[in-house]
């Protein structure tokens, strides 16, 4: 065991998430109280603070799409992911925004919401070849529509589709159930967890909601960052493209 010892030396945050150089490379973004829950008062932004802020909006400047589930849309309120202040230097060519890849089964999503009418770059739907015909047409007029799997999602074809369509820096804002099923899948290479110095109780769900993984990734430690009483880890597949080297 070795301490961690705190150092005043600024860090650069784009330098320190960079995506590897080459290939596709799934990355979850989520944070959780120290007792592991995901969610306060229904929410994550409960859990937070603005440097968590500052890294999730950061992370969606050097992403090429941004995977989320239906529930944490319907949760949150998501919006279309607007271009911050400063993206265009991380951005590199890419459209000003990625685009958001929303999960969903039933499409119990509002076509008429901002997410879908003011996207800058247009919003897809991953969904299972089981959704609801009227609601399918509603989502191929709002979206790029992406179906793979039949009654459930088929994570890896879905993944697979946006790889084909270019986007090769792939960022997960969960939640919990999305992030169960890519993991379950195999296709998660890293995890960026932000800890807060919050004790919740009660019986709220963690970062993954789904069942027992029959095989659960080895993910090493890649950096371990600190702000006020707040972690940042960043965890990465072992033997992965951005693993440390033993
Ligand atoms: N701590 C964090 O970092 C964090 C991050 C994100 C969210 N959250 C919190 O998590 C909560 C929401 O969690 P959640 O698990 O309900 O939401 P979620 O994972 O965002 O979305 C779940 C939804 O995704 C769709 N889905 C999931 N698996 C599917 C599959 N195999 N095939 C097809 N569709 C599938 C379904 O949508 P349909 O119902 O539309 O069919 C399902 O209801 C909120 O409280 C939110 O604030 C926390």
């Amino acid at each position: 065991m070795r301490n961690l010892a705190p150092t005043d030396l600024p860090v650069d945050l784009a330098e320190r998430y960079a995506y590897p150089a080459q290939g596709s490379y799934l990355r979850a973004n989520m944070i959780a109280s120290l007792d592991g829950a995901a969610q306060r008062d229904g929410r994550s932004g409960g859990l937070g603070n603005a440097s968590d802020r500052s890294l999730f909006l950061l992370l969606r400047a050097l992403a090429d799409v941004v995977i989320v589930g239906a529930g944490t849309v319907r949760a949150e309120g998501y919006g279309p992911v607007r271009p911050g202040e400063g993206w265009d230097g991380l951005r590199g060519g890419r459209p000003p925004a990625p685009p958001l890849a929303i999960v969903s089964r039933t499409l119990d999503l509002d076509f008429d919401a901002p997410v879908f009418t003011e996207a800058a770059a247009r919003t897809i739907v991953l969904t299972p070849a089981v959704a609801d015909p009227a609601r399918l047409r509603m989502a191929r007029e709002r979206a790029e529509v992406i179906v793979a799997g039949d009654v459930s999602l088929d994570f890896s074809a879905a993944v697979g589709e946006l790889e084909a369509r270019g986007f090769a820096r792939m960022l997960c804002e969960g939640g919990p159930a999305i992030l169960a099923g890519l993991v379950e899948a195999g296709l998660l290479d890293e995890l960026c967890l932000t800890l807060s110095p919050q004790i919740l109780g009660g019986r709220p769900t963690r970062i993954l909601n789904g069942p027992p993984l029959p095989v659960p990734p080895d993910m090493a430690l890649v950096h371990a960052l600190q702000d006020d009483d707040f972690l940042f880890l960043r965890y990465a597949l072992r033997g992965g493209a951005a693993a440390p080297s033993r």
